[in-house]
């Protein structure tokens, strides 16, 4: 028996040192590069989030101008690479339409590159489920306004386009998180920036991190009416399922993003549809947080950025499927963030793990060194005998 303490999940485990966020979990603190998650969203726009994050400091307005213009041409780049692919790249699943759009990034692709991608690609996925083709993007356009004029081949308001920028500014970049990790395991191997991207992407897809806020929707399609909220959750929780949206593994209270987001969404108003979207979504959340509490009276399980996140997609017709997606749009940002941290200050990631298989078998006559190679010599004269023999 060995006395080593193991730690599942790596929960409160330290392992590298960042100058990029601290999730504050007692607090529910956000805070990104000494700003504040609320005095940035519905504040700046993304470009400025993506200065902040790759370049230290939030960019002035000439760097801000350039950072659109630069995230417009990895758009056109993006469209110049995947278009003329055609069907041959499509995949089911968006997650791995986007995993295999950053793919075909070069070695030397660039963080702004990997946004340019996330976007055409995520916005030609969308348009080929509904039997259309691409659309060139304009790089003239802010990035946020491109990605919604790219998915839904019209022009948005602008209250779209700065709820979308309140939402890519929200989620951009959120500590040491499951996806983000992947890419710094990835980074810290050598790999190029794309492969540490795609690392993040294909990690984000599971339905315990990026992947919850289309169940949120069906949760609320199924509960229908706020009245019948609470039934609703009893039933899930007896059923041994999970409430998607609500729970977080660092936040012991309401997720900060939550409530930035349920804020953008208010102000964007559009209508009375919308309006009792929300009070349903209210309802579920306040039902959710008592039966949760009721049922793990140690633990506090509140809404995480998922539960809002979904209103707040749903609100600018994003369908379900590409949820995540968009998501990644602006995570991509934080992974690349962390890809350059690692690649300058860390070290290869190679934890180690508790053996608890079974023993190697000693040899029944307990027989010398040189026997022993004996044996294994002749399986492996008579193993490769029975190998097919190679033609040409
Ligand atoms: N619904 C029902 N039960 C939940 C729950 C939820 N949303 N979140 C946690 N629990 C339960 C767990 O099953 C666990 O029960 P157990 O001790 O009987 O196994 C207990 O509460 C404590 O869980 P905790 O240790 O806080 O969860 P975690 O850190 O392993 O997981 C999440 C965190 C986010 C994966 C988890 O809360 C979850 O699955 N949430 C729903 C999915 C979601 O919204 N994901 C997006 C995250 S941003």
């Amino acid at each position: 028996m060995t006395s080593a303490r193991i730690h599942e999940g790596l929960e409160g485990v330290l392992v590298a040192r960042t100058a990029l966020s601290s999730v504050e979990g007692e607090r529910g603190r956000l805070t990104v590069r000494g700003h504040a998650i609320e005095s940035l969203v519905s504040e700046v726009p993304f470009e400025a989030m993506v200065g902040l994050l790759l370049e230290g400091a939030l960019p002035t307005a000439s760097r801000l101008r350039e950072l659109q213009a630069e995230l417009g041409s990895a758009r056109l780049r993006a469209h110049a690479r995947l278009a003329p692919l055609g069907p041959t790249v499509r995949s089911a699943d968006v997650m791995r339409e986007l995993a295999t759009g950053l793919s075909l990034l070069p070695r030397e692709a660039t963080a702004v590159d990997a946004l340019g991608m996330a976007a055409v690609a995520t916005a030609g996925w969308l348009r080929a489920e509904r039997g259309e083709e691409h659309l060139p993007p304009q790089p003239e356009l802010p990035h946020a306004h491109d990605l919604l004029r790219l998915a839904h081949g019209a022009s948005p308001t602008e209250g779209a386009v700065r709820l979308l920028d309140a939402y890519l500014v929200t989620v951009a970049e959120h500590g040491f998180n499951a996806s983000t990790f992947a890419a710094r395991v990835t980074a810290s191997t050598g790999a190029d920036l794309a492969s540490a991207v795609v690392s993040g992407v294909v990690t984000l897809s599971g339905p315990l991190h990026g992947g919850a806020p289309g169940p949120v929707l069906d949760m609320l399609d199924a509960v229908s009416s706020p009245e019948r909220a609470a039934d609703y959750v009893r039933a899930e929780l007896a059923a041994g399922r999970r409430i998607m949206g609500m729970g977080h593994r660092v936040y012991r209270v309401r997720d900060p993003r939550a409530f930035v987001l349920e804020r953008a969404l208010s102000a964007y108003g559009s209508g009375e549809g919308a309006s009792l979207r929300l009070a349903l979504a209210r309802a579920v959340e306040h039902a959710a947080e008592s039966e949760l509490a009721r049922k793990y009276p140690g633990r506090a399980l509140r809404a995480n950025v998922e539960f809002y996140t979904a209103l707040l997609l749903e609100a600018l017709a994003v369908p379900r499927a590409a949820f995540t997606a968009i998501f990644a749009c602006a995570r991509v940002a934080g992974y690349a963030a962390h890809y350059a941290e690692q690649r300058r200050e860390g070290r290869l990631i190679r934890p180690s793990a508790l053996y608890v298989g079974p023993e190697a078998k000693a040899p029944a006559s307990g027989p010398s060194c040189s026997t022993v190679g004996e044996t294994a010599t002749s399986d492996l004269v008579e193993f490769t005998a029975a190998l097919p023999r190679p033609v040409g």
